[in-house]
Order: structure tokens, then C-alpha cells, then sequence
């Protein structure tokens, strides 16, 4: 079968995105089923970074423990190995979003970073809203999604060579989602890149699919739970404005309808919007890329 055009854009990014080996060890150990936290935990510690940042996530506000820990195993029996596994993920994929200090909302990958967290937090939330098991089960894997799911627009930045900025400036000035001007201009766009990119780093199938469905390019009616949320977070992450924000370009009967298919009704989104105003301030602080 001939490569996509996604794929060939994929194979001439810099190799430099590997993800780092400590990540993808303890993705290994945490992906299999007899795995125990203190094995992980000597693999986690040996990247002091990514061992100090759990310690400051799992003793943050945004997890609910009251008590802080020390402990690197602690941390990972309290947040749980598929928490811990988004973490680490989140984390090292932070780091490519790090860059200039953004002057305002415009196209920066600190501020698509900054959108990233908002729908993140916005996944989490609704994912807690839901009232179906299928979906509050997801709490942990709608974060990572969110985090994620614009990681193909800074990859399209790089590998067209700082030319990616001018195009997402103009799809916010016309109004046109720019995920429709990267199909025009490169003939793939920032969810199929991402995709591509994910499964070469081994990242769990759903997240990928999420990421690739998260403006509802295909089947608009149809979909996992957690490609729903990731496409409600995306349209609300939208409307909350914060960073650079991509045109969601999903009609909003096609949102009545996932809010349908999740059973979340108006007044949850009140709720859901409610707690996001109060925890944007402490999740952008927590998940901070240094610049
Ligand atoms: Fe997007
Ligand atoms: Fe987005």
C-alpha cells in the first residue's frame, strides 16, 4: 500500500522525537498486567525530572490527596499505573511544546500548549460528568488525550520549517478550521500526522483514535467514548479561548448528539464549565513547560 502523505511527513521529522528511553521503559512495565509499583518506581527515578514532577502532580490539588508524599511509590500506588503511564507520556510530550514567551493568543507552541491543557482539563471534567461507567472510567486517559491532541500542528511546524505559523494565524483571522488549510496546502492535517507519529511511540490505541477523531473529520455520528469527549473538550475548549485555540469545525447538532451519546445534559456543562473556570489557573501552572 503507498505511504499516506501523513506517513512520508512523518518519516522526514527529526528523529530527535523519539520519546525518551525512561518513558518508554515504564510504558513497557506499566502495560503489563504483573507489574509492581516498585519496579516502576526505579525506573521512573532514574529521570530526576520526570520523578519530581510526579511528586508535585500526585501532591497537587488537582488530584485530591490531602496528605503529601515523598515517595516515589507511594505516588504511583496512590495515582495508579495507567494515571502514572499519562503522566509520563504528558510529560515528555510537554516538553516539545516548550518555546518563545507567547504576547497575547496568537499561533506559539506555548499557547497551543496552554489550549492543550484547557481541554485536558475539560476532558477530565467530563469525563467525571458522565454518568456512564464506560466513560468515568476514562477520567485519566481524556487528560492525556487532551494534552495531546494537537501535537500534530507543532510537528507540521517543524517539519515545514516555520512556515506552519502564518497558515494558523490565517485559518483563526478567516475563520476557516485549520485543519481544513493543512489538507489544502499539505494534503494531510494535524490529527493524521499525530496518529502516525503516536504509534510509532507506542502510544495505547484509543488515545491514538481519539486524537485522529477529535474534530469529527469522519463518522460525525458515531465514535468510542473517548474520541466523544475528545471532541466535546476540543468544541468547549474552543469557546473558553485560552491560548491558541483551533476552529473545532464540528456543527453543534453533531454536539447535541455526543452530548447525547455520553448522557450529559446542559446543566452538567454549567458544572463542568464551573469547575474549569476554578481549576484552569492551578492545571496550567501544574503541567508548565519551561520555556
Ligand atoms: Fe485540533
Ligand atoms: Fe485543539
Amino acid at each position: 500500500m503507498p505511504l499516506s502523505k501523513a506517513e512520508i511527513a512523518a518519516r522526514q521529522i527529526r528523529t530527535a522525537l523519539a520519546l525518551p528511553a525512561v518513558v518508554d521503559e515504564a510504558m513497557k512495565l506499566s502495560a503489563q498486567p504483573q507489574c509492581d509499583s516498585r519496579r516502576l518506581a526505579d525506573v521512573i527515578s532514574k529521570d530526576p525530572v520526570l520523578a519530581s514532577k510526579l511528586l508535585q502532580l500526585s501532591n497537587s490539588a488537582f488530584f485530591g490527596f490531602s496528605t503529601p508524599t515523598a515517595s516515589i511509590g507511594e505516588a504511583i500506588t496512590r495515582l495508579g499505573f495507567p494515571r502514572v503511564r499519562s503522566l509520563a507520556m504528558s510529560i515528555s510530550v510537554g516538553k516539545l511544546f516548550a518555546g518563545a514567551v507567547p504576547r497575547g493568543d496568537g499561533y506559539t507552541r506555548l499557547n497551543v500548549w496552554r489550549h492543550s491543557v484547557a481541554v485536558g482539563l475539560l476532558g477530565e471534567l467530563l469525563a467525571r460528568a458522565s454518568p456512564l461507567p464506560a466513560a468515568r472510567e476514562l477520567t485519566g486517559q481524556a487528560l492525556l488525550t487532551g494534552l495531546i491532541h494537537d501535537l500534530g500542528m507543532i510537528l507540521i511546524e517543524q517539519h515545514t520549517h516555520g512556515r506552519y505559523a502564518e497558515l494558523a494565524e490565517s485559518a483563526q483571522a478567516s475563520g476557516v478550521p485549520v485543519h481544513e488549510l493543512e489538507h489544502r496546502k499539505f494534503g494531510y492535517d494535524h490529527m493524521a500526522l499525530a496518529a502516525v507519529i503516536l504509534t510509532k511511540w507506542r502510544f495505547p490505541g484509543p488515545i491514538i483514535l481519539a486524537v485522529a477523531n477529535h474534530h469529527m473529520t469522519t463518522n460525525p455520528d458515531t465514535g468510542d467514548p473517548l474520541s466523544l469527549l475528545a471532541a466535546l473538550a476540543e468544541y468547549m475548549g474552543h469557546r473558553v479561548d485560552v491560548g491558541y485555540s483551533d476552529i473545532p469545525g464540528i456543527p453543534d447538532e453533531s454536539i447535541k448528539n455526543v452530548c447525547g451519546r455520553l448522557n450529559i445534559s446542559e446543566p452538567d456543562l454549567d458544572t463542568v464549565r464551573d469547575s474549569f473556570d476554578e481549576q484552569i489557573g492551578g492545571a496550567l501552572k501544574i503541567f508548565a513547560v519551561s520555556e
